[in-house]
């Protein structure tokens, strides 16, 4: 049972497919509407966590491929407290085809993936959100014409985007610099177990505390909150730290003229992304969100296809 839980538990050359049906079924769309591949099919969405684009994106992806998705919020399955998340996967695996998941402990969508028998996505957790970075590597695709050789630059909190984002210039070949105040660098355990990858794509990775440095050179300057979701008592002290590591006009001057900025969104306006480049010429974020959905359904169809 195939599962797409990290990028790393992908070949570059499954992913690099994975993109080309995202522009396919873009386009396809955008000409009439898709094919209805997932004709009685159900995507199962837990999520622990809140969401618009997830959950908005899964869901009318579904509905485009001629399937359809349920909605298991928070309060409704107790994942791993009313229930063992071994029972709610192989439960669920008796109703749906597909799981979507959106978790706080990492181990909680493996260990559903452990005992589904229908392939399971994760749709965020603390560590990982693999989801955002096919869409974001599919608006810069589509923006610059190709992945490779490109520099990317991540701003802010070694967090789940973060980590994902590495990953994903390692599988598409993107330079990757990260800035990040201390004590919030990119784990040294994720970065222990990405070394072999990261080896192997032959990719340029500086783990940097100047965001002017980090983005010399940059065609893609990316950003995330400060503060993730469960961390909401951390803000004081986090707003403190970040400050100096806003993405604004100022520290564009600093990258190649013809950068895009990206952010997965929600934004903090103010905070970590500054209103003259969320909604500047270089701002690529809305297209970035809309591409949530055309990268999400390729992961459908070749999962649940
Ligand atoms: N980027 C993202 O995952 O947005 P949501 O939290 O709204 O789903
Ligand atoms: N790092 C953020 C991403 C939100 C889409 C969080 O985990 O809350």
């Amino acid at each position: 049972m195939k599962h797409f839980l990290e990028l790393s538990e992908w070949s570059a050359k499954e992913l690099r497919e994975l993109l080309d049906l995202a522009v396919h079924l873009k386009r396809e769309w955008r000409s009439g509407g898709n094919r209805p591949v997932l004709a009685g099919k159900i995507l199962g969405m837990v999520f622990q966590k809140p969401s618009l684009r997830t959950r908005v994106s899964f869901e009318v992806g579904m509905k485009h491929l001629g399937g359809d998705a349920i909605m298991l919020g928070p309060s409704e399955i107790g994942l791993g407290k009313r229930e063992s998340i071994g029972d709610v996967a192989r439960v669920l695996s008796g109703y749906v085809q597909g799981i979507m998941a959106r978790v706080f402990d990492h181990q909680h969508v493996v260990e559903l993936a452990q005992y589904a028998s229908v392939p399971v996505i994760n749709g965020l957790s603390d560590d990982r959100h693999p989801c955002q970075a096919m869409a974001d590597m599919l608006t810069i695709y589509e923006h610059f014409g190709r992945l490779e050789g490109l520099k990317f630059a991540f701003i802010g909190d070694g967090n789940n985007v973060a980590q994902s984002s590495l990953l994903a210039c390692a599988q598409f070949g993107l330079d990757y610099a990260i800035a990040s105040p201390e004590g919030y660098e990119l784990p040294s355990h994720f970065l222990d177990k990405a070394a072999p990858l990261i080896q192997k794509s032959g990719i340029n990775i500086q783990t940097l505390r100047d965001p002017i440095e980090a983005v010399q050179n940059a065609d893609v300057i990316y950003t995330d909150t400060w503060v993730s979701m469960g961390q909401e008592e951390e803000v004081k002290t986090r707003e403190a730290k970040f400050a100096p590591y806003q993405v604004n006009a100022q520290l564009l001057t600093h990258a190649k003229p013809h950068v895009v900025v990206l952010h997965c969104l929600p934004a903090h306006r103010g905070q970590e992304i500054a209103d003259e480049v969320a909604d500047g010429k270089h701002s690529l974020i809305f297209p970035q969100a809309e591409n949530r959905l055309h990268a999400q359904k390729a992961i459908l169809v070749k999962l649940m296809g």
